[in-house]
């Protein structure tokens, strides 16, 4: 049975969510899972595959997935690799939000090779959105773009993806 780490960033929460329903779905494929903040991963020994994701904040994935990516570069360059966003942008059917999605993630995984790219919606609520961002209520409405199907579905088909 193949061992997977999903590792994550979150500010406010909903991409802890998402990183544990794509864990739940991993562990329904067969595959034995591990979901752990991306800042508490010391190592990847013992992974067969490493899944990894964050939200976009200002355009960017959030600190913890670039500065992992940094970390740990030479041992996933030589495991299979899967990569997921978030974002309050997406989850829309929004080509250009989508395009800026897919550019943010290059820039973060670099020549590390993606075998599976997740972009998934996002939740923008009070946990997240900075006071300032509270007064400007119109220009950050709460919503909850995360779609928990289409997340789990992709997780059904990422052992195969992964080479498992
Ligand atoms: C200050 C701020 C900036 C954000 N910038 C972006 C952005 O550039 N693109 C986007 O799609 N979503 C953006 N979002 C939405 C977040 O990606 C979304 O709320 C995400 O689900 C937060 O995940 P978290 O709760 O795990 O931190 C932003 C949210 C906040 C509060």
């Amino acid at each position: 049975m193949a061992t997977i780490l999903v590792a994550y960033a979150s500010k406010g929460g909903a991409t802890a969510e998402i990183a544990e329903w794509i864990g739940e779905g991993l562990r329904r494929a067969g595959a034995a899972t591990e979901v752990r903040r991306a800042d508490d991963v010391a190592s990847l020994e013992g992974f067969d595959a490493v899944v990894v994701g964050g939200p976009l904040y200002m355009g960017k994935v959030l600190r913890p997935v670039p500065a992992f990516f940094s970390r740990h570069r030479a041992e996933l360059a030589s495991r299979p690799v899967a990569l997921f966003v978030s974002g309050g942008s997406l989850g829309k059917n929004d080509p250009e939000a989508e395009q800026k999605a897919r550019a943010a993630a290059e820039a973060v995984s670099g020549d590390v090779p993606i075998a599976a790219l997740g972009l998934f919606g996002g939740r923008v609520s009070s946990r997240n959105v900075p006071l300032i961002g509270r007064f400007l209520r119109n220009a950050m409405p709460e919503e909850d773009t995360r779609n928990r199907t289409a997340i789990e579905g992709w997780a059904d088909a990422l052992p195969t993806r992964l080479g498992l």
